[in-house]
């Protein structure tokens, strides 16, 4: 699937806007009775910059995003610096090297957006983007984030519980599994254009949880990352994140959530199902056909000879969801 490659550099927020202007505009709006991000994203996204070389770059603009810390999850694990967070990414829609999510994902246009709540519920519904950031509380929680590739980051998510959405959708009994869908549009994703540039993936990316993992209070839909929205290369505007699979399971830019009787297809277990599993469960114990998910390199602040390998935990350390998988044989369901 991956093979690791050099992180590439790209301008980030900081380059092109002052914080402490938004974070004034923001407190100004919000006495005056406006709250969520959207109201600051449309005059702030796809801002122009010039680049480090002269050249003209399109820049995505990210805002700070309201929101409490939830102290269940603020790890004392060194976080991955943001710089790291947003430049070494995948997302192939934007192309298979670490540095073309950051590249190529600048001019996504991310609002309007809608995410539909679709399937086996009573009710269904549409979020508009500036829901995404209204409906619910937006919290902060610090997850260790571990790739299929055998790399791993600590980062600071925003967002809320997938199991708040669903308690809104109100699941049908024979609802058993959720399906999520990312955006498809191959004019602004250069990689669905090209099965070159997309890794041979059929694309939309789809992805999927059993009913309990997606309720489970871990998962989350992401919003922002390091107090501010997603960028694209990350998965704005909203993007799951499952903390105890591998990374692949956290899809980005979801555009519908469908609830499902039967497992879903998912994008990997198609391309390559010896290698890629539904479940994806973080797991020391069982390798990947071509390496082994023992230990993982820790990215950190240190450049690539610092020494970072650490021991893979089961479940990446979540060892509280344990109980979900009671009685399956987990070499069987990777
Ligand atoms: N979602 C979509 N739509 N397309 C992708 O290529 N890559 C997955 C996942 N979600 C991917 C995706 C993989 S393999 C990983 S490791 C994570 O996103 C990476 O998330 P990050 O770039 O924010 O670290």
């Amino acid at each position: 699937m991956f093979k690791e490659q050099s992180i590439g550099k790209v301008l980030t927020e900081n380059d092109v806007t002052d914080e402490n202007i938004f974070l004034n505009r923001r407190k100004m709006l919000k006495r005056m009775g406006f709250v969520g991000a959207g109201s600051l994203l449309a005059t702030s996204q796809n801002a122009n910059a010039i680049s480090l070389f002269g050249k003209k770059k399109e820049s995505f603009v990210t805002a700070p995003v309201a929101h409490t810390k939830n102290t269940e999850y603020q790890i004392t694990e060194t976080l991955t610096p943001e710089s790291k967070v947003t430049t070494y990414n995948n997302f192939y829609e934007f192309g298979t090297s670490k540095s073309d999510p950051a590249e190529n994902a600048q001019s996504l246009t991310v609002n309007p957006w809608e995410v539909k709540i679709t399937g086996a519920v009573e009710k269904s519904f549409t979020l508009s983007y500036d829901d995404l950031y209204n409906m619910f509380d937006i919290e902060e929680r610090i997850y260790r984030f571990r790739c299929v590739e055998a790399w791993s980051m600590v980062i600071p998510w925003l967002g809320f519980p997938l199991y708040k959405l669903i308690k809104k959708a109100k699941p049908l009994s024979k609802a058993k599994y959720v399906a999520f869908k990312t955006l498809y549009r191959p004019s602004e994703m250069p990689g669905q254009k090209s099965r070159f540039v997309g890794g041979g993936i059929d694309y939309p990316y789809v992805e999927g949880l059993r009913m309990d993992e997606a309720m489970h209070p871990l998962t989350l839909m992401s919003v922002g990352v390091y107090g501010k929205t997603l960028p694209p290369q990350n998965g704005a505007p909203i993007r799951l994140v499952v903390p105890w699979k591998y990374g692949f399971k956290s899809i980005k830019s979801v555009v519908e959530i469908n609830f499902t009787e039967k497992e879903p297809p998912t994008t990997w277990n198609i391309l390559a199902p010896q290698e890629y599993g539904f479940y994806a469960n973080v797991n020391p114990a069982v390798s990947h056909p071509r390496w082994s998910q023992a230990s993982e390199r820790r990215i950190t602040s240190g450049g690539l000879l610092t020494r970072n390998r650490i021991d893979t935990l089961p479940f990446n350390g979540y060892s509280e969801v344990a109980s979900l998988y009671d009685g399956m044989n987990l070499r069987k369901y990777y």
